[in-house]
């Protein structure tokens, strides 16, 4: 009887350990990129409106934001994430906030039953309700509007610090770019889109260190830079 009791009490901590193990939190951004993004586009704000054949998630959170009213902060989330998970399995016309036009020109949201479980959804429409915010959004606008404001060199240097290693008048532990411009004609700019791009080293022998290649540049930006290098001997720093 004894031998058993304590057979039983050893069974119930294996087990009570194993239950007590705390549960994976679902990562929502993930799930609603694996779930959802085939048919709506995540980026806030969207780079592009052509081709939708949804309504943005930024849009689809912020309409769920403005229709569905709450004075509770914390029961106005509930409720939105509540529509959601409900949504996502019975959608219908009557239950969408899409205007009527836009309905017509999407269709009725495909029920994603099969496709994503409540736990999942709940994870999912949590993150949708803290990402899509409208003070998040406001920064993201007026970063972009500072970052439009700047001419593209001094966007570049923000962005990919050359200015470590160059100045623009200079020599430091790089060459100057007006002595890179001086050096170069309109003749070398592939080789100079290159060396950005690629990275460089033993073209300016009396410089020890090595030019890193920057791969994650976009090709506007690169093409622009070595433009703007080029001219720098006749147009100064603008
Ligand atoms: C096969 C394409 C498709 C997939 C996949 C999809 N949706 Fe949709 N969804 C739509 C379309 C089209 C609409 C707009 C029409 C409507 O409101 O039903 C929509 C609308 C919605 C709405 C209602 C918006 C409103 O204004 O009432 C919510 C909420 C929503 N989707 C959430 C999701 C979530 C969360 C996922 C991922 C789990 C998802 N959708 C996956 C196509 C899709
Ligand atoms: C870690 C230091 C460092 C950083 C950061 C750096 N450079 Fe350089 N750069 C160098 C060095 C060193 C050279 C000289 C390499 C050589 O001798 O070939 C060089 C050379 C160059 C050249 C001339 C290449 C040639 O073909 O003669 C250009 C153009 C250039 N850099 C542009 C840039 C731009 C644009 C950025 C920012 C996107 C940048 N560099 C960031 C160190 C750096």
């Amino acid at each position: 009887m004894r031998k058993l009791y304590l057979a039983l009490v050893t069974l119930f901590v294996i087990v009570g350990c194993g239950d007590s193990k705390p549960k994976q939190k679902l990562d929502g951004e993930e799930l609603l990129y694996q779930k959802c993004s085939k048919c709506h586009n995540l980026d806030m704000p969207p780079k592009s409106y052509d081709n939708e054949v949804a309504p943005s998630m930024m849009a689809v959170t912020f309409h769920l934001k403005d229709f569905i009213k709450s004075n509770n902060p914390s029961e106005h989330e509930i409720k939105i994430i509540n529509f959601i998970k409900d949504y996502v399995i019975n959608p219908s016309a009557s239950k969408s906030f899409c205007d009527k036009k836009s309905l017509e020109s999407y269709g009725v949201m495909p029920s994603q039953k099969g496709k994503v479980t409540t736990d999942e959804l709940e994870a999912i429409a949590h993150y949708m309700y803290a990402n899509y915010d409208n003070k998040k959004m406001l920064k993201i606008m007026a970063e972009k509007a500072r970052l439009a404001r700047m001419s593209l060199y001094e966007r570049v240097f923000e962005q990919q610090r050359c200015t470590n290693c160059h100045n623009i008048n200079k020599d430091k532990v790089a060459p100057s770019f007006i002595n890179i411009s001086k050096r170069y004609t309109i003749k070398d700019r592939d080789s100079l889109i290159k060396s950005i791009k690629d990275g460089s080293k033993g073209k300016w022998k009396q410089f020890k260190l090595i030019m890193p290649p920057f791969k994650k540049m976009s090709n506007k930006d690169i093409e622009g830079m070595a433009d703007w290098i080029l001219k720098l001997k006749e147009n100064g720093a603008k």
